[in-house]
């Protein structure tokens, strides 16, 4: 099997993977978009959907290597094998939807470099091994089966059928939206590295409510503050049972030592600013977040820079994730609560 991320999140949502029953990871790599994680799992396993870091989980129907043949009909024909496919589309029945004799399908192909073929070549080229193999199945876009070739590693293709749907990044959607809001694999991420769901998890710049929600999904009771009365609304419409008020992060009105993470996704980037002086404003902040957090507690920031001259003495980094959002690079920057 494999499964696709965030780029920068597979160190993150690898561990994830490995963590359910049967499940054994042997590589990851970079396809040009996104992360690509390679499992093996057991027994197909609806568990392995649900980690909630990962943007699509595939079965696998085969792989090659471009040095072996380096054009698209040789890896076409090499990496649709008839009776390999025949277990991956039970394994697909199982866990979508029930296979029928005449099936839609498209295939999605991504390369690392298009120096001796083009990525459309290959993908009309693993169309038409997919039309011989299967001369009942018709090509649509949208379509019942997903067939996915990636480049994951240079010159390593892995090829699959797609398990998840939009649901699986996008979960039922939000409520209320608003811009800048977060992905919830990103969300996910985030809230894994602060630890075991064991206590408070504070997001002191909530927007929608994202990072609240995810916490809530894995155990935490939370807490959301926001600067901006329409997020408040949005984030308590998205999340009835968090705890949310309208506050600034500079200045919490929580006690010392009274929650055991911080999470948050801090206003820079391309749809938010902070008021004064960006540095200042962090180090206000982060001064905050360490106050109300506890001795061995954790704080997790997304933000492009956190200068160690902004970070107070007890917050110890542990975490420091590059990742790609929308184009933009940033990071994700986790602490120790000393
Ligand atoms: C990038 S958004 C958060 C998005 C959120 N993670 C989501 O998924 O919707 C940053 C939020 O910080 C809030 N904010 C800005 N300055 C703040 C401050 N001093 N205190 C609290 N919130 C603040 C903004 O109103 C905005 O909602």
């Amino acid at each position: 099997m494999f499964a696709t991320e965030i780029p920068g999140l597979a160190p993150v949502a690898g561990p994830a993977l490995a963590e359910v029953a049967g499940v054994t990871v042997h590589d990851t790599g970079f396809d040009g978009r996104s992360d690509v994680v390679v499992f093996e799992a057991e027994r197909a396993r609806p568990d392995v959907l649900r980690t909630g870091l990962t943007e699509d989980v595939f079965v696998e129907v085969g792989r090659t290597l471009r040095a072996d043949g380096d054009n698209p009909a040789w890896i076409a024909g090499r990496i649709w094998r008839p009776e390999r496919v025949q277990r991956a589309l039970s394994v697909w029945a199982g866990l979508v939807r029930p296979l029928g004799a005449a099936m839609t399908f498209r295939v999605v192909a991504r390369v690392l470099h298009e120096r001796t073929f083009l990525r459309t070549d290959l993908r009309r080229q693993l169309t038409e091994v997919i039309r011989r193999d299967r001369p009942r199945w018709r090509f649509a876009d949208p379509a019942q089966v997903e067939v996915w070739i990636v480049e994951y590693a240079p010159g390593r293709l892995v090829a699959g059928l797609r398990l998840s749907d939009a649901t699986m990044r996008q979960r039922d959607g939000r409520s209320v939206e608003r811009e800048g809001a977060l992905r919830p694999t990103v969300a996910r991420a985030m809230v894994r590295l602060a630890g075991a769901a064991e206590g408070t998890l504070l997001d002191p710049c909530a927007g929608a409510g994202t990072i609240l929600a995810e916490a809530r999904a894995v155990g935490w009771s939370v807490q959301g503050r926001d600067i901006d009365p329409g997020a408040v609304a949005a984030a308590r419409a998205n999340v009835p049972d968090a705890a949310v008020h309208l506050g600034d992060a500079r200045k919490l009105d929580l006690p010392d030592g009274t929650v055991a993470a911080c999470v948050s996704n801090l206003p820079f980037g391309r749809r938010y600013r902070v008021e004064g002086d960006p540095a200042t404003w962090l180090r206000t902040v982060l001064a905050e977040l360490a106050r109300v957090t506890r001795t061995g507690g954790r704080v997790v920031l997304l933000a492009p820079d956190l200068p160690r001259a902004v970070v107070p003495a007890p917050l110890r980094l542990r975490d420091r994730y590059p990742i790609r959002l929308l184009g933009t690079k940033t990071t994700i920057w986790g602490y120790d609560r000393a």
